[in-house]
């Protein structure tokens, strides 16, 4: 069972041993307007609704993994740092390992999650060199390098979002300025898109999942709206800036855009590449190609619970 939480929604994802989707849903959540106690209960009440699922159709739950918008400490389970969640120090295993022992329980990092599921399912599978990218709240990035997850000295690698690519420019949900992800993160989307939009206030109604929130845009990008036009196109050029910096560093063949960047990929993907091509020093021969993900807001989710059904094969006392 894979579960994501991010800043908007949890989406849940159960592939049985053959990776075959079980369950895949999601549900608005405002992450924003609860706490962390709340979250987390929110949270487990979300588990065990899959493990009741589950059980009345007589299936077993073998491991879960949640994926989380923030920096983890994988060994433990703890998330140490979720900016747009506002999280520190959270133990996140063991809280949901109490409502669902004998379970094992795993938390990473949701670009991390995703780009597993990319490297193993997505449309740039088995390309041994690429860079997932989240578009959500958060800009989060999953590195494939050599065929491996790039986790680096302390397991905060692929931090992408926090590029500090700007120094004079907006505030960060880590209370930084100019991050990459003011440039290019949904929250700017919607702020460029329409300045007048209270995003990150409580929403009248239900909470909605992101694609609920960008139906309109879609629909004024649709009828020409120029402000809309005027807001990708400049968050196509931001992409372009930050995938020459990851193409620079790292030598992607794939850059995957998750999220609301594949959602809006008819408008996005072109811009990108062409100021990637033009920033990237090595040029035409690095053949970094932006490409759009085909898991939509379901990525982290499904790497998740892809991880989980790894662990379970792993382990010759459980199957
Ligand atoms: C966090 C990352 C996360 C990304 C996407 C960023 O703000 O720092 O850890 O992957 O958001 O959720
Ligand atoms: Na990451
Ligand atoms: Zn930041």
């Amino acid at each position: 069972l894979g579960l994501e939480i991010n800043v908007d929604y949890i989406a849940t994802h159960g592939l049985d041993l053959t990776g075959r989707t079980l369950i895949d849903r999601r549900i608005g959540f405002d992450a924003m307007g609860s706490d962390v106690d709340r979250s987390l209960e929110r949270l487990v009440a979300v588990v065990r609704e899959a493990l009741a699922d589950l059980a009345a159709a007589r299936l077993r739950v073998m491991g879960i993994t949640v994926a989380v918008p923030g920096l983890v400490n994988v060994e433990t389970g703890t998330v140490l740092y979720a900016p747009n969640l506002g999280w520190r120090d959270v133990p996140v295993a063991q809280r949901l390992a109490a409502g669902s022992a004998p379970i094992p329980v795993r938390v990473d990092n949701d670009a991390n999650l995703a780009a597993l599921a990319e490297y193993t399912a997505g449309v740039a599978a088995g390309t041994p060199d690429l860079v997932y990218l989240t578009g959500e709240v958060g800009v989060g990035g999953g590195v494939i390098s050599g065929g491996r997850l790039l986790r680096g000295g302390d397991g905060f690698a692929g931090e992408v979002g926090h590029l500090p690519v700007d120094p004079n420019g907006d505030l960060c949900g880590c209370g930084r300025t100019g991050c990459w992800e003011t440039k290019v993160g949904l929250a700017a989307l919607l702020r460029m898109a329409a300045p007048d939009h209270a995003y990150g206030r409580p929403d009248s109604g239900p909470v909605r999942v992101p694609e609920e929130r960008l139906t309109e845009i879609e629909r004024r990008q649709a009828a020409g709206d120029p402000r809309v036009e005027q807001a990708l196109r400049e968050i196509a050029r931001w992409l372009g800036i930050g995938g020459a910096i990851l193409a620079n560093l790292l030598n992607p063949r794939v850059i995957v855009l998750g999220g609301y960047f594949a959602r809006f990929r008819g408008h996005l993907i072109a811009e990108a590449q062409a100021q990637l091509d033009r920033l990237v020093v090595a040029g035409a021969d690095a053949r970094c190609q932006f490409v759009a993900s085909e898991l939509d807001f379901r990525a982290a989710a499904h790497g998740a619970a892809h991880v989980a059904v790894e662990q379970v094969l792993a382990d010759p006392t459980m199957v």
